[in-house]
């Protein structure tokens, strides 16, 4: 799975001019693709991507169905429009917006029960990673977010390692680096689920994935994918959905 993450970019016509640029040249990838846009973008993408084999993504969602939340997007409202995938728990929304794992835990529930499905996010800062505890901190993380999943549930996640300090940096973890926190993942989902069902799950690599080092990092064993942000924005996300 090649996940493009649009962050707080294009408006919705800009969006479409993207969208409709990225289909013609995708054409039918051998891979799922999904484009995670701004929600004001979610309708007029979903419209230019209605006959392709691109999935409809979003960045983020409440928990509760309805309510008195001001500003808040719901489940139920993602399906509605046609909504498949919807990125959960993204570092930049624990950073700047309040993100729990708790928090995280109650929209991963709900997202499933709603047939969303979920990209959960996980990944240690520079600071974790120099004191030797990012797999320790990424298992933390991922245990709480997951929490209370059925095995049938935790087969539609998708988890996406992103180590924060290779985000926008330009820094891209080696791909040895990711490898051994993926593979640390899917053990950790083989303890919390079983291996089959952590065999199932995609655990895709996060931060600077770009179109020359995308085939290296995709060709290890527990990488089943990226999740993009800045090269998303661009035609050289094309060449990443051919990998
Ligand atoms: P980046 O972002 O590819 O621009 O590093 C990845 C992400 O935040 O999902």
């Amino acid at each position: 799975m090649v996940a493009g993450n649009w962050k707080m970019h294009m408006t919705p016509s800009e969006a479409v001019s993207l969208a409709e640029m990225l289909k013609e040249k995708i054409g039918s990838p051998a891979c799922e693709v999904v484009f995670c846009v701004p929600a004001i973008d979610l309708i007029p993408v979903g419209q230019v991507l209605a006959d392709s084999a691109i999935a409809l993504g979003a960045q983020n969602m409440h928990f509760e169905d309805k309510g008195a939340f001001t500003g808040e997007i719901s489940a139920p409202m993602l399906c509605d429009v046609g909504t498949k995938y919807v990125i959960l728990g993204h570092s930049e929304r624990r950073q700047y917006f309040g993100e729990t794992d708790e928090t995280v835990n109650l929209k991963v529930r709900k997202a499933l029960s709603c047939g969303l499905l979920p990209i959960v996010c996980c990944g240690e800062t520079l600071a974790q990673r120099e004191e030797g505890i990012t797999e320790e901190w990424v298992r933390m993380q991922l245990k709480k977010d997951l929490q209370g999943l059925t095995f049938a549930e935790a087969e539609k996640l998708t988890v996406a390692y992103e180590p924060i300090w290779a985000i926008g940096t330009g820094k891209t973890a080696t791909t040895a680096q990711a490898q051994e926190v993926c593979a640390a993942i899917r053990s950790l989902l083989a303890e919390m689920f079983d291996r089959e069902t952590a065999q199932a799950i995609r655990i895709l690599y996060g931060g600077s994935v770009n179109a020359g080092n995308c085939k290296a990092l995709f060709a290890m064993p527990d990488i089943d994918g990226g999740l993009v942000g800045g090269a998303s924005l661009k035609e050289e996300f094309v060449k990443l959905t051919e990998e």
